[in-house]
């Protein structure tokens, strides 16, 4: 029975993190012109012109679940970006 509960609940963690990362990325139309801080940002998506979105873009998340639209060529955007996938592995 308490293998049971083990299981269950596994099974619902799973389905927390599958929606969580199926949330559906919006689609950047105009990329950000500033700079932000690496302690600010948890993560990050890249959005290719070849979709329905028309620009190249890094999308970041922040800390307080914002996202924000960057321009990927930006020297300090691919910084961040080597940043964060060194820090998920
Ligand atoms: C967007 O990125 C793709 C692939 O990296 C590249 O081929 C394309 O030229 C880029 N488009 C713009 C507008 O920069």
């Amino acid at each position: 029975m308490a293998k049971l509960a083990v299981c269950v609940s596994a099974l619902l963690l799973m389905l927390v993190v599958l929606s969580e990362t199926r949330r559906p990325v919006p689609c950047c139309t105009e990329n950000y012109d500033g700079i932000i801080k690496l302690k600010y940002l948890k993560n990050f998506a890249v959005q290719l012109d070849t979709g329905i979105c028309n620009i190249n873009s890094t999308i970041f998340f922040t800390e307080k679940n914002k996202l924000i639209c960057t321009d990927p060529k930006k020297p300090w955007v691919i910084r961040a970006m080597k940043h964060l996938k060194n820090r998920a592995l």
